[in-house]
């Protein structure tokens, strides 16, 4: 049998890789963020097309903007059940990287899309793949990270994309925050194996029921609010 150790590797890096929220203002050496990057390049995408762009901010009064455009169009999660207002930790990391989807890339795809909609589906996940392993990168570097989606709120976006000048054609996928933790995330619950693989047919009796969903969101919820 072939050895699983890379498959190993793999897990414990994939298991190790949590979402850090509060960072420490302790600089990341450019090499770093250039390796962090370096992965992205090598990510699957729609036809190969590989539409993104990546704009690295460690620029303090370019950060501030954006912090101050966060806080005013996607601010940190409130849990209904604390009355303070909370901080976003992001703030204080050094380094923000924001991954931009360039939609003109789509002339390359078989079908050409016409409309950005029509693209929408295949450049999500395309996006979306390079910026995990780009999570990855970070984790395997010893760094901390956050995806911050708010700054792809319709408001947010808007305002980012005047403080940095990102350009009609492009949109915002979604913020990256990099550093070194300032704090460990509490261990995470994950559903189980054997409740979400079906063997060659599966049916409605072979999925959660509405109450489980129901239930396990809201497990998920409260622990999501607690990590925040
Ligand atoms: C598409 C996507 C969007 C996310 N957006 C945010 C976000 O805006 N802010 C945040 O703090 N975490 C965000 N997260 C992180 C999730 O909350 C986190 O992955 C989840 O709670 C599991 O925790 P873990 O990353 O520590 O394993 C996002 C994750 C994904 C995949």
């Amino acid at each position: 049998m072939e050895s699983t150790q890379q498959y190993d590797f793999l897990l414990d890096l994939v298991t190790k890789r949590r979402t850090v929220r509060q960072f420490k203002s302790d600089p990341v050496p450019d090499e770093y963020v250039m390796k962090i990057i370096e992965v992205a390049r090598w990510a699957p995408s729609g036809f190969h097309t590989q539409p993104w762009e990546f704009v690295v901010i460690r620029d303090p009064n370019v950060k501030a903007k954006i912090v101050a455009a966060l806080d005013e169009y996607g601010p940190a999660i409130k849990d209904p059940a604390k009355n303070d207002t909370p901080r976003a930790g992001f703030r204080d990391a050094p380094v923000f990287i924001l991954a931009l989807c360039d939609w003109r890339a789509r002339v390359g795809l078989p079908y050409a899309p016409r409309t950005i909609e029509e693209a929408a589906p295949l450049y999500q996940s395309s996006m979306a793949n390079a910026f995990m392993l780009m999570h990855l990168a970070a984790a395997s570097l010893g760094l901390a990270s956050q995806w911050y989606t708010s700054a792809s709120r319709p408001d947010a976006e808007r305002a980012i994309r005047k403080i940095v000048g990102i350009p009609e054609t492009l949109t915002i996928y979604d913020m990256m925050v990099v550093g070194y933790p300032a704090a460990t995330p509490g261990s995470k619950i994950v559903r189980d194996l054997s409740d979400m693989v079906h063997h060659d047919a599966c049916g409605e009796q072979d999925f959660r029921t509405d109450e489980q969903v129901e239930e396990y969101a809201r497990v998920t919820k409260a622990w999501c609010m607690g990590e925040h």
